[in-house]
């Protein structure tokens, strides 16, 4: 990283591109106030495949950016001349939409000359409890979305140690699989959660994978099958599924998850000395009966619990702008060699996770 500039300190005003999967956002942060986040969705663009299609995302965020960008300086009440730096999302995510935004985040630093900030997409989520609750060094926090699940004690804006990852599906990815199986809208977490208010989450025994192992790994695609076969068997039993039957499925489900998430955390949480407290983060932190049985397990160890409102927990620019920010005041700036990383992990010391790929860790 060459810095481009001597800009430091709390205040600086940054302009945050995100464009990584299927939002394309832009905002405006100065220090922790939120100047302006603006979020354009393409769920509608996907719904008809049942999931995110990579070249149409791609397509979206190169129409959409520029609308954004000028949305997010229009309601800030700022210029582009105001701004001190541009950060963008430089990976991990679909390698079409990082591009898009990087390349976007170039020209306007180019044409400005204001410095360009390359960030971690998976380091906006995790530092959002400084943003919102100025949260001290060090903290852990459970990042879960739907690309990614792990353990993260947060050292410093660059300093990330993994206590544990899922060795196969992020949740988010298990609840639109489930919503998908159960015929219900995407993106899944928030049907399945509606779903689920008005089940029975005992009816049916959903397997807790990997609870008989030590550490904090996870793994989801068992619960996904298991949820597969309970759906064919009601089906061929009684030629349909019911809404109840929905909603017990979708109870059952999001249990499993949480009883998961809940004893690893607790393995985290007695892992980790000296922390400042415990968050979580990321679209699936937004499931409201996780986030509580997440700060009971805070409450259980006597460490404050942040859960950023859900509007931050989802994909979102004013997560990247902060980011951009910390990592500007630690390391400076980058330049226009800046690259899109599809896979890009934050701890680089921890072992790949199995089911990572053969291209290496993808987180
Ligand atoms: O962090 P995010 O916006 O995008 C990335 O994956 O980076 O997370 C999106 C995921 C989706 O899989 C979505 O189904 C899930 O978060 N999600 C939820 C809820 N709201 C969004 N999962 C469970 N409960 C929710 N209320
Ligand atoms: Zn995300």
């Amino acid at each position: 990283m060459g810095a481009t500039e001597t800009l430091m300190g709390d205040n600086i005003t940054i302009l945050g591109l995100e464009s990584s999967c299927d939002d394309t956002a832009a905002a405006v942060v100065s220090g922790r106030r939120i100047l302006s986040s603006v979020v354009a969705d393409q769920t509608a663009l996907h719904a008809a495949f049942g999931g995110v299609v990579p070249e149409i995302a791609a397509r979206a965020h190169a129409e959409k950016l520029d609308l954004c960008v000028e949305a997010a300086l229009s309601k800030a009440a700022v210029s582009l001349q105001d701004i001190d730096a541009i950060a963008v999302t430089a990976g991990p995510g679909l390698i079409g939409g990082v591009l898009s935004g990087v390349m976007m985040a170039k020209g306007l630093s180019a044409s400005t000359g204001k410095p360009l900030i390359g960030v971690n997409h998976l380091a906006g989520h995790a530092l959002t409890p400084r943003l919102t609750d100025g949260m001290d060094y060090p903290y852990l926090i459970l990042l879960v979305s739907g690309g990614h699940c792990q353990f993260l004690r947060v050292d410093g804006p660059t300093s990330f140690a993994r206590l544990g990852s899922t060795i196969d599906d992020a949740p988010g990815e298990a609840f639109d699989k489930t919503a998908r199986l159960l015929g219900l809208s995407q993106p899944g977490g928030p049907s399945v959660e509606k779903s689920a208010l008005s089940g029975d989450e005992k009816r049916f025994a959903f397997p807790r994978a990997l609870l008989d192992r030590p550490g904090c790994d996870l793994s989801f695609s068992g619960l996904k099958t298991a949820l597969l076969r309970q759906r064919d068997k009601l089906v061929s039993e009684q030629g349909g599924l019911h809404a109840q039957d929905v909603s017990d499925l979708c109870a059952g489900f999001q249990a499993a998850v949480r009883d998961v998430l809940v004893e690893k955390s607790r393995r985290a949480l007695r892992a980790c000395g000296g922390i400042t407290g415990f968050a979580v983060a990321g679209g699936v932190a937004a499931n409201t009966p996780l986030r509580a049985a997440l700060e009971t397990i805070s409450a259980e160890f006597g460490v404050p619990f942040v859960a950023p409102p859900l509007s931050l927990c989802t994909d979102n620019a004013a997560m990247i702008a902060f980011a951009g920010a910390e990592r500007f005041a630690a390391e400076g700036a980058d330049d226009l060699s800046l690259s899109a990383r599809p896979r890009w992990p934050l701890d680089k010391t921890a072992p790949a996770a199995l089911g990572s790929g053969k291209k290496g860790a993808k987180a």
